[in-house]
């Protein structure tokens, strides 16, 4: 490795935090130079601030501060952001999570002045192009140079759209890591006596733009959530997205229904870790229910995570299934299919990444032997 290179890490939204902590604290024990560029496409601090105190990552060097706005408009203003960031310290690699709108702006602005880029998280694919992540993350992994893939169907969905194997590294899932790091600290009693609940309790997330940005779909959405609070108190942590539309929809506090600000990470996953079932609209809480063995009910048509479904205890329901899946769900408790866990989901992604770039910062040939090696 060269001793000035510097890798950034692009960060802008709650479960690019998730992702990118294991593979910061790796680098940093491998004593690799690397800062971490925050867009500012979530600022809230149940957002932003909270995950950098509970994950322990590092201040960022910058805070671009772009905040919402349309696609275009937010984008724009990641474009730029971006450029005047990687124009002024000329980073090594650059290093983008997931598919938000910051990883598909970094990856741009990266092809276009030749700075190399790594993408966590590469070749999950929902083939849903009316998900503007899909948009994300077909673009993001057309244009990276190191691709880590978290699960194998990853990678044949790479190989489907040509994407050189040589660059694609099968490394296991680093929100994974996140969450066996956080598992000492998860305890949820705390969070259920602020929250006032106990017992059996449900926890849903929503916030996909296909769930709450359409008012007829809010309505269908939260009715269905409100005949599983018929069965069950239900505890909502609200993303600020479609708040007010759900609200109008009728996501109000009842007294089977409890709709409280986002939590932090320690939090959520102790309000989790805590619950009888999990209904939600999220792609990282699909896989964190998976290795927390709680029933998990995903409100879409499809997923980009279906190792969650194969070898998890996810299940994709409509909002018209939804209750009769919860009712299952609860009288079953949680049923992995196959008996086993996604493979590499071990707590152990962020250092196998960390190897990667080490070698490929010091130019050492990645060879086929040595790409996605476990060791
Ligand atoms: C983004 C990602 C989505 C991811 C989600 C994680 C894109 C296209 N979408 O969706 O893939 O699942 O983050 O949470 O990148 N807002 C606040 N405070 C904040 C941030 C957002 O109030 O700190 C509100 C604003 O009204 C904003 C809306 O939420 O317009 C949506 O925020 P945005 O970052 O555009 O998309 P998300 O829905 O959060
Ligand atoms: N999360 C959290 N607080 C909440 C809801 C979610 O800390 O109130 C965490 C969750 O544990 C996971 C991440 O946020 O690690 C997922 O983010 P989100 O659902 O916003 O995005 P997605 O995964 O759908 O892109």
């Amino acid at each position: 490795m060269t001793e000035n290179a510097l890798v950034l890490h692009v960060l802008g939204a709650r479960p690019n935090f998730v992702k990118a902590a294991p593979v910061v604290s790796a680098l940093t024990e491998l004593g690799v130079r690397q800062g971490i560029v925050h867009t500012g496409q979530h600022y809230d601090a149940l957002m932003s601030d909270v995950f950098f105190a509970d994950l322990g990552l590092p201040e960022p060097i910058a805070n671009l501060g772009v905040g919402s706005g349309t696609h275009a408009r937010q984008t724009a203003a990641l474009l730029t952001g971006l450029e005047d960031v990687m124009t002024e310290h000329a980073p090594s690699l650059v290093v983008v999570y997931g598919d938000v709108n910051s990883t598909l702006a970094a990856i741009l602005v990266c092809a276009k002045l030749h700075v190399p880029t790594a993408h966590v998280e590469a070749g999950l694919r929902s083939f849903d192009r009316e998900m503007p992540e899909e948009v994300n993350r077909v673009v993001t992994d057309a244009l990276s140079d190191l691709l880590f893939a978290t699960s194998p169907e990853a990678l044949s969905h790479l190989a489907a759209e040509g994407v050189d194997p040589a660059k694609v590294h099968f490394v296991g899932n680093p929100m994974i890591d996140s969450l066996f790091s956080a598992l000492p600290s998860l305890d949820p009693a705390p969070v259920q006596e602020r929250l006032g609940v106990s017992g059996g309790y449900a926890v849903a997330t929503l916030h996909r733009p296909a769930n709450v940005d359409d008012p007829a779909s809010a309505r269908e959405l939260v009715d269905a959530v409100l005949e599983v609070a018929e069965q069950v108190p239900v505890v909502v942590p609200l993303h600020p997205r479609g708040r007010q539309r759900l609200a109008d929809a009728g996501l109000v506090d009842r007294p089977n229904l409890k709709i409280v600000d986002p939590l932090g990470y320690v939090d959520f996953l102790s309000l989790v870790r805590g619950a009888a079932l999990v209904v939600t609209d999220s792609g990282g809480v699909q896989e964190e229910t998976t290795m927390l063995g709680i029933p998990c009910l995903t409100i879409r048509p499809n997923t980009e995570r279906p190792i969650t479904v194969t070898h998890g205890t996810n299940r994709l329901v409509t909002p018209a299934s939804l209750p009769a899946a919860a009712s299952k769900a609860l009288a079953d408790g949680a049923a992995t299919p196959s008996g086993e866990l996604p493979p590499l989901w071990d707590g152990a992604a962020g250092p196998r990444i960390a190897r990667v770039i080490a070698a490929w910062l010091r130019g050492d040939n990645l060879s086929p032997a040595s790409r996605g090696k476990v060791s």
